[in-house]
């Protein structure tokens, strides 16, 4: 069970934070990578204290996506707001802090600059620790919250810039046996959304849609690759731009619902297949969804499913698939492998 030492910035004074740390862990969480500007306060990595999310989503719609410069300037409007109401939810002040976390990428630079920055000064004014915390860990650890999950397990993550199988072997230690080699699948989701005109965000707005309609009434192609755990959606995107044109031609209204369940059934059922392929492959009982496409009804139908059959599946709460404070609070508890240093920069993208 992981436990690791941080030192305050001002007196040095050192912290223990984690699973063994003798004393309750209150972990002050900001997340601002991306078009949500959220605080969130959480007690030992599991249990939430206060959750704050300002959404970007009626500025983004009339441009049907994020503006990243809009979005900088947006959450420096809104984080200041976010940490208040957190505090006040909570009905705790910095004193009762045990350190201060923020998302440090990947995501926009700009945006995630003001997370960063706002929690490295709340740690420096308190002399509390910062922990810098990976998004993509985050998603995962939210799974974490309100719940009784220990590794090892098998995670799909995915979200708008990734989609990932990840082995998770313990706390700290996670492998990828499979990844998207294009588009994500929430890119994916909100590209062909909009084809259909539906609004931004495309992947919710979609997957309602799809309710209604036949899943079985088109047939899209799904990539063949050279490993079978990876994933491929340009294909996909370029066949559905088609197949729209196709129908914009031949019909005098277009069946938005149809094409809205063929794309889902399409996708959910290749995201499921891999999974549970790869799970079965090192013999994982336990699978764990991750991520704003998480939050699909129709992925959750095809894994929950899988309860009868001996696998124990879980998911996210809806609110914390897409991005929340909340999975950083319980990110900066669980994992030892955060960095925990006022030098840390911001980055965009992941580097292997
Ligand atoms: O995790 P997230 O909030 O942000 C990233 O880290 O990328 O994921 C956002 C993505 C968007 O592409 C959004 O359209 C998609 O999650 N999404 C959904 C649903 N809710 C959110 N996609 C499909 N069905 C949903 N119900
Ligand atoms: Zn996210």
């Amino acid at each position: 069970m992981p436990v690791k030492e941080y030192r305050t910035p001002v007196s040095n004074k050192p912290v223990l934070i984690g699973n063994e740390a003798k004393e309750d862990n209150i972990i002050f969480a900001i997340e601002s990578s991306c078009d949500e500007t959220a605080a969130a306060i959480v007690k030992n990595g599991r249990e939430v204290l206060a959750d704050v999310v300002a959404s970007q989503i009626k500025t983004h719609i009339e441009f049907g996506g994020v503006v990243p410069e809009v979005a900088a300037r947006e959450h420096l409007e809104a984080v200041n707001l976010v940490i208040a109401q957190a505090f006040e939810q909570s009905g705790l002040t910095p004193d009762d802090i045990t350190a201060f976390a923020a998302t440090v990428g990947p995501g926009l630079v700009g945006s995630l600059l003001v997370g960063m920055n706002a929690a490295k000064a709340l740690a420096v004014a308190h002399d509390k620790p910062f922990i810098g915390i990976n998004h993509l860990n985050a998603h995962v650890c939210a799974n974490y919250l309100d719940s009784d999950l220990v590794p090892p397990f098998v995670a799909l993550l995915i979200s708008g810039g990734h989609t990932q199988i990840i082995q998770v072997k313990s706390w700290d230690e996670q492998s990828i046996i499979g990844e998207t080699i294009d588009d994500a699948i929430g890119e994916a989701y909100d590209k062909v959304a909009r084809l259909i005109g539906l609004p931004y965000p495309g992947g919710v707005n979609l997957d309602k849609l799809a309710q209604s309609g036949n899943p079985y009434a088109y047939k899209l192609p799904e990539a063949k690759l050279k490993n079978e755990f990876d994933f491929s959606f340009s294909g996909l995107k370029t066949a559905s731009l088609q197949l729209i044109q196709k129908l914009k031609k031949e019909c005098d209204e277009l069946p938005k619902a149809d094409i809205a369940a063929s794309f889902q059934e399409n996708v959910t059922s290749t995201l499921f297949k891999k999974t549970k392929n790869a799970a079965d492959r090192i013999n994982a009982k336990t699978v764990v969804l991750a991520g704003g496409v998480a939050a699909n009804s129709e992925i959750r139908k095809k894994f929950f499913a899988l309860e009868n059959k001996g696998y124990k599946i879980y998911a996210p709460k809806m609110k914390y698939c897409t991005d929340n404070a909340a999975m950083i609070g319980s990110c900066a508890y669980f994992l030892t492998n955060n960095i925990s240093s006022l030098n840390v920069e911001v980055f965009s993208r992941m580097t292997n």
